[in-house]
C-alpha cells in the first residue's frame, strides 16, 4: 500500500486579472478565489466571514457580476476580469460609492463593508436607474449587524441618484436626447445591457 501522508501536494499555475493587473500564482488546485486574493496577492480589503456563501462579505466582481469569492476555487477565475473593493478609490480619493457610505454612516465596524461596496458597484452599473425598493432586496443578501441596513441601503440610492443627475447633466451639456432604446428589458428578457453603448447614453453604462 502507498503512503501518501507525505507527498508534496499538487501545485497548478494560474493567471488571474485583478484590478486591471495580470497575476500568476502557484496554487493548489484547491485555493479559494477569496484566499489567493488575500493570502497570495495581498489585497486584504475583501474579508472572509462565514466560508460558506452566507454573509457576501467575501465579495468581489467577476466580469462585472458579485460574487462570492469564498465559493470559487481560484482557478474558476482564470481568463475573467476580477475586481476588489481596492480598485474603487482613485489613491486617496474615495469613489462616489465609498463617499457615500461614508457620508449616510453605511458602516460601523466596517467588516462588512467591503462586500456592501462591490455587491453595489456591480449592481448599480447593471440597474442604475434601481428604486430604493429594488436596493433594499439586493443588500438583503449580505449580512451587516451593526448598521441596521437603513443607512446603508440610502448610501447607495443617494449614489445612483448622484451618478444618474450628473450623467443628465453631461448628456444635456452634449445636447444628446434620450429618445428611449430598442432593448429596454421586460420581464423575460431581464434589465436592458448595453442598449445605448454608442451614444453614450448611459442608462446602462458602467461607471468605472
Ligand atoms: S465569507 Fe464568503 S459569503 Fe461569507
Ligand atoms: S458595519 Fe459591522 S457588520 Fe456591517
Amino acid at each position: 500500500m502507498t503512503d501518501t501522508t507525505h507527498q508534496p501536494r499538487q501545485q497548478q499555475l494560474i493567471s488571474l486579472q485583478v484590478n486591471g493587473e495580470q497575476h500568476e500564482l502557484l496554487t493548489e488546485p484547491r485555493r479559494t478565489l477569496v484566499d489567493a486574493l488575500r493570502h497570495d496577492l495581498r489585497l486584504t480589503g475583501t474579508h472572509v466571514g462565514c466560508e460558506h456563501g452566507i454573509c457576501g462579505a467575501c465579495t468581489v466582481l467577476l466580469d462585472g457580476q458579485p460574487v462570492r469569492a469564498c465559493l470559487m476555487f481560484a482557478a474558476q477565475a482564470e481568463g475573467s476580469e476580477i475586481r476588489t473593493v481596492e480598485s474603487l478609490a482613485d489613491g486617496r480619493q474615495l469613489s462616489d460609492l465609498q463617499q457615500a457610505f461614508s457620508e449616510h454612516h453605511g458602516l460601523q465596524c466596517g467588516f462588512c463593508t467591503p462586500g456592501f461596496l462591490m455587491l453595489a458597484e456591480g449592481f448599480l452599473a447593471e440597474r442604475p436607474e434601481a428604486s430604493k425598493e429594488e436596493i433594499r432586496e439586493v443588500v438583503a443578501s449580505n449580512l451587516c449587524r451593526c448598521t441596521g441596513y437603513q443607512t446603508i441601503v440610502e448610501a447607495i440610492d443617494d449614489c445612483a441618484t448622484r451618478r444618474r443627475a450628473a450623467l443628465r447633466s453631461q448628456l444635456e451639456g452634449t445636447g444628446h436626447q434620450h429618445t428611449g432604446h430598442q432593448n429596454e428589458g421586460n420581464s423575460e428578457t431581464g434589465p436592458p445591457r448595453a442598449a445605448c453603448e454608442e451614444d453614450r447614453c448611459g442608462s446602462t453604462t458602467r461607471s468605472r
